[in-house]
């Protein structure tokens, strides 16, 4: 279990010291983001598309997730570790949803979080009566892909902005501990912001959030390509991992690697065996 838990992330709403949470799917990633000092590592089903290589987040199980998880728990961080429930991990049954949750918690993960808002309230109840404090994720929920018709933003006109606040103010009811909101106007997730009792989280949703969230390898640029608006992108170590790559090629094939400081020798005045004289010849 991480150090910092759902109450203390909860107890952040309003102070004025916005909540930092970034992605991470593997213990070296973990280690960096807890050594930077944020205060939620989320294991996002962002690992479909940033890691594995998928078009979309839908295609994730919750062993994949299980497996991330532990991987990120293993950094044993101060952080709060938050993990995503997949597709169809909690949309099936209550009893699923439950066994589900558990096995992320079991994992390594203090809580999970969970997409969408009244549809999703039963699976939200059963899954606190566990005793599984869970985060909410509204706006641009990418499980929902197929039925937003693409990664578009959310919330763009009154209407859907009233449904979202209803759902906000729906999830933080029902005893979420934090909401994300994803790609929505800043009016949006301003007023989201001033009528829940819980932090905002937010990520292409402006500045006015209780705390801002971005993707481990979008903010490194680790994965090239055009990045979404909202990504600002603090290293480039997609070029610099390529160019030490292509260095460490030029110097095998140069002969430069490996030296003699790189490489083991039998110590001075060791007679060198005969290696391929049978032990007993
Ligand atoms: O999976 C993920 O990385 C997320 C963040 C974008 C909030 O849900």
């Amino acid at each position: 279990m991480s150090a910092t838990a759902a109450p203390a992330i909860r107890a952040r709403k309003g102070d004025g010291n916005p909540l930092v949470m970034v992605t991470a799917y593997d213990t070296p990633s973990a280690r960096i983001a807890d050594d930077a000092g944020v205060d939620i590592i989320l294991v996002g089903d962002s690992v479909a598309m940033v890691v594995l290589g998928y078009e979309d987040t839908l295609s994730v199980t919750i062993d994949d997730m299980v497996h991330h998880t532990a991987a990120v728990a293993r950094a044993k961080p101060k952080a709060m570790v938050v993990a995503d429930m997949p597709w169809m991990s909690y949309h099936v049954s209550r009893e699923e949803t439950v066994r589900n949750a558990a096995r992320l918690l079991r994992a390594g993960a203090s809580a999970v979080k969970v997409e969408g808002g009244h549809k999703r309230l039963d699976a939200i109840g059963a899954i606190l009566d566990a005793e599984i404090p869970v985060m909410g994720h509204l706006g641009l929920t990418p499980q929902s892909v197929h039925m937003m018709g693409g990664f578009k933003v959310q919330a763009k006109e009154f209407d859907a902005a009233r449904v979202l606040l209803d759902d906000a103010l729906a999830l933080s009811e029902a005893g979420c501990f934090s909401i994300v909101l994803e790609c929505v106007p800043d009016a949006v997730a301003t007023t989201v912001t001033e009528a829940v009792p819980v932090p905002t989280i937010g990520i292409g949703a402006g500045a006015s959030c209780d705390g801002q969230v971005l993707v481990f390898h979008d903010l490194l640029g680790l994965n090239g390509g055009r990045p979404p608006k909202f990504v600002r992108r603090y290293a480039d170590l997609r070029a610099d991992a390529t160019a030490a790559v292509a260095q460490f090629a030029d110097d095998v094939r140069s002969g430069q690697y490996p030296s003699e400081a790189e490489t083991y020798h039998f110590a001075e005045g060791t007679p060198v065996p005969g290696l391929y004289q049978a032990a007993s010849a």
